[in-house]
């Protein structure tokens, strides 16, 4: 009998790799999704696999639907993906943040332990958990301080999933993933805004991209080659956490001129602070500007991965250059906004 694997969040960019990854592995794959207007189906499409997923009304406050959904499938592995994922909107909505990203976590934890306990189980850690770093770089034995609500909630869920394990024996595992990007992320994140913003700037949709910290520096590798490292992470005899990461930190500014490279321009810098401007040399027009609007209360410092332990115990490495992703993630928007006038995700 085909495996069965629960994804939660499986609308979302992560959800829509993992899937396909999934299926590819001859997975039977169920995909947790909310109930709104939209079909929560536009990246499962892109991927060509809508057809191949069995959708579930899924809400992460919902503590009866997740005991349901648990009790029914008994999946034999649970990727907990689904979050409020925004840094930026975590300050504006701290509560509901905490809700569906730090205390969900437990909802899926005691519905696993009370209905399935041989199910394994993924949790969507994060690199914003180290925020005001300790050290450079960071790997799993880096003591945490957050900088954001975000941060905060991720860190709960994270030691729920690892007290789960301990008290419990659950096969709980938790992924401290680095950013990872790719041509399915949310347009609100900085990366897809400079690519579907440039993308736009080229085909005369908009003038320019507005940006907050030119300077904040990520460690950014593929979501393609992430959702492998979640996997693996699950076939492991023994649960553990992992950080999955590239290894690379960049500035935002260096991802905006890679990015210009594939959409055909090339950035001089002029001015600083929030007078600062990139221009085209080319046109000599401003494509770039800089707004406080989209700085961060609280900046987090030098995110900079260790992936060792994961290279060592799952054999995952992060293969993709940042300049493939910058490059990636432009042409398929430049191919979407020619075709379509918009991207479709
Ligand atoms: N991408 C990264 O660089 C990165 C790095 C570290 C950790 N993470 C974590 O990894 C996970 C996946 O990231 P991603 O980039 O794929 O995020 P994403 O594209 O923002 O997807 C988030 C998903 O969560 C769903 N969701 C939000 N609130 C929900 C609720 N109350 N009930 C059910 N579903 C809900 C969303 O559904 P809708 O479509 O209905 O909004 C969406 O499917 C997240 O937990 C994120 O925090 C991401």
């Amino acid at each position: 009998m085909a495996r069965r694997a629960l994804v939660t969040g499986i609308s979302g960019q992560d959800g829509a790799y993992l899937a396909k990854l999934l299926l590819d592995k001859g997975y039977e794959v169920f995909g947790g999704v909310r109930r709104s207007a939209r079909s929560g189906q536009d990246r499962l499409s892109v991927l060509g696999i809508a057809e191949s997923v069995r959708l579930v009304d899924f809400d992460l406050a919902e503590v009866g639907n997740i005991f349901r959904l648990v009790r029914t499938i008994r999946p034999d592995e649970l990727y907990n993906l689904a979050a409020q994922s925004f840094v930026a909107a975590s300050w504006e909505f701290p509560l509901a943040t905490t809700d569906v990203n730090a205390v969900a976590v437990t909802r899926i934890l005691e519905a696993i332990r009370l209905f399935s306990p041989e199910t394994r189980f993924y949790q969507a850690s994060t690199s914003e958990m180290f925020g005001q770093v300790r050290t450079v770089p960071q790997n799993e034995d880096t003591p945490f301080h957050p900088r954001s609500p975000y941060g905060v909630s991720k860190l709960y869920g994270h030691w729920m999933t690892v007290n789960y394990r301990e008290s419990f024996g659950l096969h709980a595992s938790s992924g401290i993933l680095f950013n990872h990007e790719s041509p399915l992320r949310g347009r609100e994140f900085v990366t897809r805004k400079i690519s579907l913003g440039l993308a736009r700037v080229a085909e005369g949709l908009q003038d320019c991209i507005i940006l907050g910290n030119l300077d904040a520096k990520r460690d950014w590798g593929f979501a393609g080659d992430y959702v492998e490292g979640m996997w693996r992470m699950l076939q492991r005899e023994a649960p553990s956490d992992f950080v999955l990461a590239s290894g690379e930190t960049r500035s935002v500014r260096s991802f905006v001129e890679t990015a210009a490279e594939t959409a055909g321009f090339q950035i001089r810098w002029e001015g600083s602070a929030t007078d600062e401007v990139g221009i085209d040399v080319g046109s000599g027009k401003t494509i770039v500007r800089v707004s406080s609007e989209f700085y961060r209360p609280a900046e987090v410092d030098l995110l900079l991965g260790d992936a060792s332990k994961a290279a060592r115990e799952l054999d995952w490495r992060s293969t993709t250059s940042v300049e493939d992703i910058a490059a990636m993630m432009v042409q398929a928007d430049l191919d979407d906004v020619k075709r379509f006038g918009d991207a479709r995700v």
